[in-house]
């Protein structure tokens, strides 16, 4: 196959003209009260998992139905997060679920993670698989057989959503790679991964029903998406899970167009299972089930956490009511084997059948939930095993990674052997209040991870002003601390302790608390950060500001004239202090780039506002609660680029102590055949019709270290599809490499852009379709600054 060489234009002023032209999405209520019927289930034939769905039939063939129905619905006695009993008869020892994205939650001697956030911000494939082959390898050594996690749901669609840390990045493409990166390492080290939640889940608030006033039950959320968002952006990165191979999708707990996502049909049956061709089994997240044979006839294969009791109040509206459905006639037996053989399939391809470690007790919530009648049936090993091995290492790597240079004026960072230090803020020091940050507001202590089923039990953290002072000590410098915001907010008491004043540079600690069930209600980061960096600035000309937290905040003081640099920690796991060093000293050059925008000022970021009101919160109408995704595809970068607005930090963005260049961006075409607007019809896989996947464009570029020191860029691979009707954003990220170069040596970085990414959803034709006209390309250090432009037509 001879590359076919294809020259390039300038086509910024086609960005220009399309701004002008582009239409608003229109937006009728009425076609999202309900969802399309898509029956009936498709069933699992086990493709790419042949041998292990061969292995599954045979299982599932040799259950009577009542064993068969055990391993559909979660017991609570247990000693996991999720239990499916044993079968002892057919030497089936159960099913151990654990949380979550970043440790297994609740384990002793287990390693915490950074988040799914600080991952996403390192940009960098290896990185975040080497985590996902570590958290699987403690999960398994825990005798966890499932791991509750990565999460692409929520995707981030707003800035107030209190769980978007869980997962990557509102950008797509960046989390469908951090999941496809994450979840086949997790399940090459032994253990089911699980993407969730599915779908639409991007508020906590009233992600639950709940009851009114009156006694009315008031239903959940409705997430109202349109077709072709939920294909481009929602879907998108679940694509790539499913094509990952993963084991299991958890159903979230919204609803989706007035349907419950684990009864919605369109979406299990319809965009999971028959389009996206998933072979797995699709489990409920905890009490999101409010049917019986509808959510089985809807997709739903595992029902968790089980029936009432033991701290469960939502009934399962499995277990009898379904034994009698089948009973009844009115769920076939074939549906039934269907559920169980998806469930099996997974367990045999990773070989849980096979010497599979023993759980440890202190794992989970066994000591805390009473009787458990169940639990002899589960094989327990030692407590207390340390699975850790040495992953901090990871870890502390990983921490730095993610960590964002913001700003960065006059070569402030990196330190050089600094006098006096000063270290404020209530984030820096260790914590006071316990080492599993569950879900209080905690005061003292620095921010290493966030709250809810996604947090982890720390077995320590190295805390900024440990790792400072330690650091310090080499250059003999004096490390002064005042960690009392309310202290540090008044101006003219704040650096009374402090001498000699000013320190030569002043690291001010800010964090924001984020946890499941809660929204956010600031944007500003928590503890009077606004005073406390302001009084501190004003007593100090070289201020650098470290924010700890699992999402955008704004950042009133970032034009200070005395805050000098600024530092996007993220939520650094474990190694926080150290990883956070290694960037504020230079041992460690910073690549993190922002894998979302941080606006100017909270109201930039009410074009995706959650649905919430006083009215709601004392609605008695069940149906009141209704989240319209009216800016369609337009969220994040894509929403402040497409109305042109001006933003303090970018998508993408992030500084470096060296300097990069871009040079000859190249466009070949490597895919050697015809290339057609469709993809050509195939024999669907998971993750859909094959052929979306093909490589069809080669994009590469020069990248050179033009600075004083060795360090990484993250070029960044942009294009921009042809209008349609409804707003298209003006470009989309569709390729990242992180390339590590000393001064003066450059590399040549290659994007591959596969069908799905040159395509947009066609709603009519319910197909990926490239469109007519030509493509833009922008290769860059961020989604603006962009150093190279050319365009290509793909037909
Ligand atoms: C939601 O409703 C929109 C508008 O009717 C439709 O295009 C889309 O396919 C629906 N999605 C689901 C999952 O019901
Ligand atoms: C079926 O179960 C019996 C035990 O009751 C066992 O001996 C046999 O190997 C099982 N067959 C399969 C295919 O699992
Ligand atoms: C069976 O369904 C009924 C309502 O349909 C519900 O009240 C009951 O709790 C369900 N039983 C179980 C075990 O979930
Ligand atoms: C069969 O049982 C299910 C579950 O209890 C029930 O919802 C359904 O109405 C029954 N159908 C018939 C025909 O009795
Ligand atoms: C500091 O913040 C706390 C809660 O975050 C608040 O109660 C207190 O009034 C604030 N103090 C000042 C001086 O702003
Ligand atoms: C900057 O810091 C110096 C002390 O180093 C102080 O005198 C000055 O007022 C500060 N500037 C502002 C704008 O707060
Ligand atoms: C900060 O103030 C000190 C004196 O306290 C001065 O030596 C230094 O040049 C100032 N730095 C900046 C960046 O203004
Ligand atoms: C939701 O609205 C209620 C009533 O206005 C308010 O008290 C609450 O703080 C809001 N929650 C969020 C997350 O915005
Ligand atoms: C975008 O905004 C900038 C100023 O913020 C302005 O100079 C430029 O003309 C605008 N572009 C368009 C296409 O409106
Ligand atoms: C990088 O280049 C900019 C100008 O493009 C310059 O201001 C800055 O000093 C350079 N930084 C380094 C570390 O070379």
């Amino acid at each position: 196959m001879t590359p076919n060489r294809m020259t390039y234009v300038l086509s910024g002023l086609v960005v220009l003209l399309t701004l002008v032209t582009a239409q608003a999405l229109s937006w009728d209520h009425s076609l999202f009260t309900s969802s399309p019927p898509l029956y009936p289930s498709p069933a699992s034939a086990g493709i790419g998992w042949e041998i292990a769905f061969a292995q599954a039939d045979a299982f599932v063939g040799n259950l009577t139905l009542d064993e068969k129905l055990t391993l559909l619905t979660g017991i609570a006695q247990g000693p996991c997060v999720g239990n499916i009993p044993a079968i002892p008869r057919v030497n089936f020892q159960g099913l151990c679920l654990q949380d979550g994205p970043l440790s297994i939650r609740q384990a002793t001697y287990a390693s915490v993670f950074p988040a799914g956030l600080t991952a996403a911000a390192s940009w960098d494939k290896g990185l975040i698989y080497q985590r996902g082959l570590y958290l699987g390898a403690e999960f398994k050594a825990k005798g966890a057989h499932v791991a509750l996690g990565p999460v692409a749901g929520p995707l981030g669609r707003s800035a107030y959503g209190g769980r978007g840390w869980e997962g990557f990045s509102p950008d797509p493409y960046l989390t469908g790679v951090a999941m496809e990166q994450t979840i086949s390492a997790m399940q090459m080290s032994g253990v089911q991964a699980t993407a969730k939640h599915f779908i639409g889940n991007e508020q906590e608030t009233q992600r639950n029903p709940s009851i009114s006033k009156n006694g009315v039950t008031i239903e959940s959320v409705s997430a109202n998406i349109d077709d072709r968002t939920m294909h481009e952006l929602y879907l998108w990165p679940f694509a790539n899970a499913v094509r990952a191979g993963v084991a299991s999708v958890m159903c979230s707990y919204n609803r989706l167009n007035s349907s419950y996502s684990c009864q919605n049909s369109k979406a299990l049956n319809g965009l999971l299972k028959e389009e996206l061709g998933f072979q797995g089994y699709v489990m409920s997240d905890w009490e999101a089930v409010h049917a019986g044979v509808a959510t089985v006839e809807a997709g739903l294969d595992m029902n968790m956490p089980g029936p009432v009791g033991f701290g469960i109040t939502t009934p399962s509206f499995w277990g009898s009511n379904l034994t009698m459905a089948v009973t009844n006639g009115s769920v076939s037996e074939v549906r039934i084997d269907d559920m169980a053989r998806r469930i099996m399939t997974p367990y045999f391809h990773l070989r849980q059948n096979i010497d599979y470690p023993p759980i440890d007790p202190e794992s989970g919530d066994i000591n805390s939930l009473g009787v458990h009648p169940y639990l002899d049936t589960f094989k327990f090993g030692p407590a207390n095993v340390d699975v850790r091995g040495t992953h901090a290492q990871l870890i502390r790597e990983l921490g730095a990674a993610g960590t964002v240079l913001l700003k960065n004026i006059d070569g402030t960072l990196p330190l050089n052997a600094p006098k006096t230090i000063g270290v404020f803020g209530n984030d820096a020091g260790d914590l006071t209040d316990g080492l599993y940050p569950i879900s209080d507001k905690y005061e003292y202590g620095t921010l290493a991870v966030a709250g809810g089923s996604g947090t982890g039990r720390l077995t320590y953290v190295v805390s900024p002003l440990d790792a400072l002072k330690d650091r310090a000590a080499r250059d003999g410098s004096l490390v002064q601390y005042l960690l009392n915001n309310e202290l540090l907010s008044n101006p003219t008491t704040a650096f009374q302790s402090i001498a000699p004043s000013p320190p030569e540079v002043c690291l001010v600690f800010l964090k924001t608390w984020m946890q499941e069930g809660e929204d956010r209600t600031t944007l500003l980061a928590d503890w009077n950060s606004t005073a406390v960096v302001e009084s501190v600035a004003s007593n100090c000309n070289n201020t650098v500001v470290i924010t700890h937290t699992g999402g955008m905040n704004v950042m009133p003081w970032a034009n200070h004239p005395n805050v000098t640099a600024i530092v996007a920690a993220h939520l650094p796991g474990q190694e926080s202090g150290n990883s956070l060093v290694d960037i504020l000293y230079g041992d460690v050059n910073p690549s993190g780039k922002l894998p979302y925008t941080i606006a100017h000022a909270e109201e930039d970021y009410a074009f995706a506002a959650i649905a919430n009101s006083t009215q709601l919160q004392e609605t008695e109408d069940p149906n009141a609660w209704q989240s319209d995704f009216k800016e369609g595809l337009l969220i994040d970068y894509r929403h402040f680029d497409y109305y042109n607005r001006s933003v303090l930090y970018e998508f993408g963005f992030g500084l470096s102590y060296t300097n990069f260049s871009m040079s000859n961006l190249n466009i070949r075409n490597v895919y050697g055949n015809k290339i057609t607007a469709r993809p050509l019809p195939a024999p669907i896989v998971p993750g859909g019709n094959p052929t979306l996947y093909d490589v069809l464009f080669q994009v590469t570029a020069v990248v050179t270290n033009t600075g004083p020191v060795g360090g990484a860029a993250i070029p960044q691979l942009y294009v921009s599809l042809p209008q349609r009707q409804d707003p298209t954003p003006l470009k989309v990220l569709r390729g990242f490499e992180k390339v590590s170069l000393q001064p003066g040596e450059d590399t040549t970085v290659t994007f591959d852009l596969m069908r799905r990414d040159i395509s947009y959803w066609d709603t009519k034709h319910q197909e990926w379709i490239i469109g007519g006209g030509s493509i833009g390309v922008h290769a860059g250090f961020s989604s603006r600054d962009i150093r190279l432009v050319a365009s290509f037509s793909p037909m």
